[in-house]
């Protein structure tokens, strides 16, 4: 195809009316189905314009429920109307990805900035850094809000030390107050904060449930109303889009991802309209990058023993974990590292096995008693793909995985 004829078809592409509206971080007008939500944030938020200070809130919920949406877009009604009629309150806010900024240095590096503070961008210590955050909050009569998104990589990563002291702050304030919103996806981080911080953080608690295949149906549609022109989907499209991105638990954001890339393989064949068959085949697509996402993700001996069910699947299709063990155990040999103890690898493989990596079940063997058997859950090309970005096993497989 010539230049020409790839400009001729963007140009005369007619499925798109406005692609930016399928964006991940585009905020809609409005959010189906989470009115509830908005309405109980909006209530605990609210008291902030006329200069009260809200209480601390702890968002969690599952992936693609509409945690991060809801939130800015009752901040953003918030700060308008502050602005419009109680600009003396001095409202501030701060949204801070923790996925991003993900060490104590990092977050309280960006709060700085927000207020205006230079400081440089390493080397003070993290109790340097607090002190001098606090001292300027105190030269302005303001409220502070700060949203710490995906905050459990911020624990993780660095502990929760600032959390912590951002939980406790108020009382060291003159005309400053300082509300937190936390938000995550890892129910279980939850249990493992210090109670203390949880129960600063959590003084309210909204819970995002996952949204149901009819839900999420509305809110394609909505979506594609300004998203896509007229007529060009095919009816069975979103409600095809909807059941599948609510196979695990009721994901927006892989509605949304899998009707984007639909249209988008629609519009690179020059098709006029978007049909079941691209969604099928979008889905297929997803489906694989996430795989390699997840094979990357891995740690080291996770991704080994992944490469042990694989080696063995040229013998038969299901491996016992004895058999697999023995195979992860020459591939450290190969690797000349030590390898970990059997009990270790069976916790990977039932971890693998929740995340639909493997599939593992327990099978009666005649007289042998009960094993388990394993088997790849996920494409090959994934796995090799997900396998060959790690320098540390790339030449290695080269030879062994890759032939
Ligand atoms: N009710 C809704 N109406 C319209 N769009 C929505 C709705 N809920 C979520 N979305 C969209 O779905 C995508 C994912 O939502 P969001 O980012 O808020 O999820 P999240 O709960 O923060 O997920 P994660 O835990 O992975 O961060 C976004 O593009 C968002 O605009
Ligand atoms: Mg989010």
């Amino acid at each position: 195809m010539s230049i020409d004829e790839i400009i001729q078809k963007v140009l005369t592409a007619r499925i798109f009316k406005d692609r930016e509206r399928l964006r991940p971080d585009y905020v809609p007008e409005n959010l189906p189905h989470r009115e509830r939500e908005i309405n109980r944030l909006a209530e605990i938020l609210a008291p902030a314009v006329k200069g009260a200070r809200p209480s601390n809130a702890f968002i969690y919920g599952l992936p693609g429920t509409g945690k991060t949406a809801v939130t800015r877009y009752v901040l953003r009604k918030i700060d308008s109307y502050s602005k419009n009629y109680a600009p003396s309150v001095g409202l501030r806010f701060a949204y801070i990805n923790c996925r991003n900024e993900n060490t104590n240095y990092r977050v309280l590096f960006t709060l700085c900035c927000c207020l205006d503070e230079k400081v440089p961008f390493t080397g003070l210590s993290t109790a340097e850094l607090f002190r001098r955050f606090v001292r300027t909050l105190n030269t302005q009569r303001m409220l502070f809000f700060v949203v710490l998104d995906e905050v459990d990589f911020l624990v993780k990563v660095s502990g929760d030390d600032v959390l912590y002291k951002l939980t406790r702050i108020n009382p060291e304030l003159h005309e400053a107050r300082l509300s937190i919103i936390g938000i995550t996806n890892d129910l279980n981080f939850v249990e493992y904060l210090d109670p203390r911080v949880k129960s600063s953080l959590g003084e309210e608690e909204l819970v995002f449930r996952p949204y149901t295949t009819e839900e999420l149906a509305d809110i394609l549609l909505q979506r594609a109303r300004t998203a896509f022109n007229e007529g060009v989907l095919e009816e069975s499209v979103i409600p095809l889009c909807a059941s599948l991105a609510a196979r695990e638990h009721g994901d927006a954001r892989r509605a949304l991802d899998l009707l984007r890339v639909a249209a988008e393989i629609a519009e690179r064949e020059g098709s006029p309209r978007v049909l079941e068959e691209h969604v099928r085949r979008a889905y297929g697509e997803i489906e694989k990058d996430r795989a390699v996402e997840i094979v990357k993700s891995m740690p080291l001996h996770t991704k080994l023993v992944v490469a042990a069910v694989y080696l063995l699947r040229n013998k038969k299709c299901e491996a016992t974990t004895g058999e697999i063990y023995d195979a992860y155990k020459s591939l450290c040999r190969k690797l000349m590292m030590d390898e970990l103890t059997q009990r270790r690898i069976s916790d990977i493989l039932n971890e693998l096995d929740m995340l639909g990596v493997v599939n593992a079940k327990v099978t009666s063997k005649g007289r042998y008693g009960r094993t388990k058997v394993v088997r790849l859950a996920i494409s090959e090309k994934a796995l090799i793909d997900g396998l060959k970005s790690d320098v540390r096993l790339s030449s290695f497989l080269s030879c062994e995985i890759l032939g």
